[in-house]
C-alpha cells in the first residue's frame, strides 16, 4: 500500500478552506492508502508563540483532526515534536541543501517581508531552514505520495531535490516523494476578500469560517460575504470572484458542480441561505465530536502517545539508514 504523509501547523483555527482542501482528503485516503498525518508543532515555532496558547492549540488541532473523521485505528496521527527523529534529519538534511536554494523559496520570502515589516521586525534562522524540517518529516516514513495544496508545491520539490542529492552522495537512503495535489481541490478564497485564500493569518476573522464558529456567526458571515453589483449567479472566478466562491463552497460541503449549482439560483440571497445550510449540516457533527473530544483530553493524549509510537518505529529505522550512510558512528 502506498504511503502517504501530511501535516498541519498548530497556529491559529483550523478553518473551512483547510478542511475542504485537505482534512477532508485525508480523511478519505484512509480508505486506500497507508496515512500518517502530523501536528507540526516544531514548525510553529519559527515565529514566535505564547507557550500557553501553542499547547493549547497543538491539542486542539490534533481534537479537530479526530472529530473530521481521522481515525486512530487507520491512520498515524501524532505531534512532530513528539518524534526526535525530524528535528534530527532535518540538520542532515540542511547540510545537503543548498543555501541559494533555501533563499529561493517564496514563502521564506514572503513570511520574512512581513516580520521584518512587523512590530519586532525579527525573522528567524528557523523561518529559512523550515523546509528541510519539511523534508525530514516527509523523507522519514519513506513516503509515496504527499497531499498539499498548491503552496506548498515548491517546499515539496526542495523535498525532492534533497532527497534525490542525498541519495547520489551516500547512496539509495531515501524514497523521493511525489506531491498529490487531491483532484477535487476546492480552492476556498477569503469571504470579504475573494482573490484570496481563506486563510488562519487574515487580518479579520469575517472572511474566514472556522471549523468550530458557533452556527450563529456562520449565517452571519455567510450572508455579509461579499458579492457584486450585477445581481446575477454564474460561475466565474476572474469577472465574480466573490458570487463564484459561494458556489465552490456550496459544491463542495455538497459534492456537487459550481458551475451546475449557478443555474439553480436566481439571486444572492437565495444562494447565500443555501450555503450556510449546507456549511452548518455539514460542520455540525465535526462539532459535537469535537465537544466531546474537548471533553476528555486525557484520551486525545493517549491517542496522540500510541501515534508518536507507531511513527517513531518507522523514523528510527530510516534514520538510522540515513546515520549510516552519512557515516555517523553507530
Ligand atoms: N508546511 C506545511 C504548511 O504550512 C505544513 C507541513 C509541515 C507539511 N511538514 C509537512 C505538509 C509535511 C506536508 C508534509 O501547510
Amino acid at each position: 500500500m502506498s504511503r502517504v504523509f501530511s501535516g498541519i501547523q498548530p497556529t491559529g483555527s483550523t478553518h473551512l478552506g483547510n478542511y475542504l482542501g485537505a482534512v477532508r482528503n485525508w480523511v478519505d485516503m484512509q480508505d486506500s492508502y497507508d496515512t500518517i498525518y502530523c501536528v507540526v508543532d516544531l514548525h510553529a515555532l519559527t515565529v514566535q508563540q505564547d507557550p500557553a496558547e501553542l499547547r493549547a492549540s497543538t491539542l486542539r488541532v490534533a481534537q479537530v483532526l479526530l472529530a473530521a473523521g481521522i481515525d486512530p485505528d487507520r491512520a498515524t496521527l501524532f505531534v512532530q515534536s513528539h518524534v526526535h527523529e525530524h528535528p534530527e534529519l532535518s540538520w542532515m538534511l540542511e547540510c545537503n541543501a543548498a543555501f541559494g536554494d533555501l533563499r529561493r523559496m517564496t514563502q521564506f520570502k514572503d513570511k520574512s517581508d512581513q516580520a521584518e515589516s512587523g512590530s519586532s521586525g525579527f525573522v528567524s534562522a528557523g523561518l529559512f531552514t523550515y523546509p528541510a524540517l519539511m523534508a525530514a518529516d516527509i523523507l522519514l516514513y519513506d513516503t509515496d505520495a504527499v497531499p498539499v495544496g498548491d503552496d506548498q508545491r515548491q517546499h515539496l520539490e526542495f523535498t525532492r531535490d534533497v532527497a534525490e542529492r542525498f541519495n547520489n552522495r551516500y547512496g539509495d537512503t531515501f524514497v523521493v516523494p511525489e506531491a498529490f495535489i487531491p483532484p477535487a481541490g476546492a480552492r476556498i478564497m477569503d469571504l470579504q476578500h475573494p482573490t484570496n485564500k481563506m486563510s488562519k493569518s487574515a487580518d479579520t476573522d469575517s472572511g474566514t469560517i472556522l471549523l468550530l464558529d458557533d452556527m450563529k456567526k456562520i449565517e452571519k458571515k455567510i450572508k455579509r460575504a461579499v458579492t457584486d453589483t450585477d445581481g446575477e449567479v454564474r460561475f466565474d472566478v476572474a469577472e465574480k470572484p466573490g458570487v463564484s466562491n459561494l458556489l465552490s463552497i456550496l459544491g463542495a460541503v455538497t459534492d456537487q458542480d459550481p458551475t451546475e449549482l449557478a443555474s439553480g439560483f436566481e439571486q444572492y440571497g437565495p444562494l447565500k441561505a443555501a450555503t450556510a445550510e449546507a456549511i452548518i449540516e455539514r460542520i455540525r457533527p465535526i462539532q459535537e465530536r469535537f465537544r466531546e473530544f474537548e471533553a476528555d483530553p486525557a484520551e486525545t493524549e493517549r491517542l496522540l502517545a500510541i501515534g508518536a509510537e507507531k511513527a517513531q518505529q518507522k523514523a528510527a529505522e530510516v534514520l538510522a539508514r540515513a546515520k549510516n550512510n552519512l557515516g555517523l558512528l553507530p
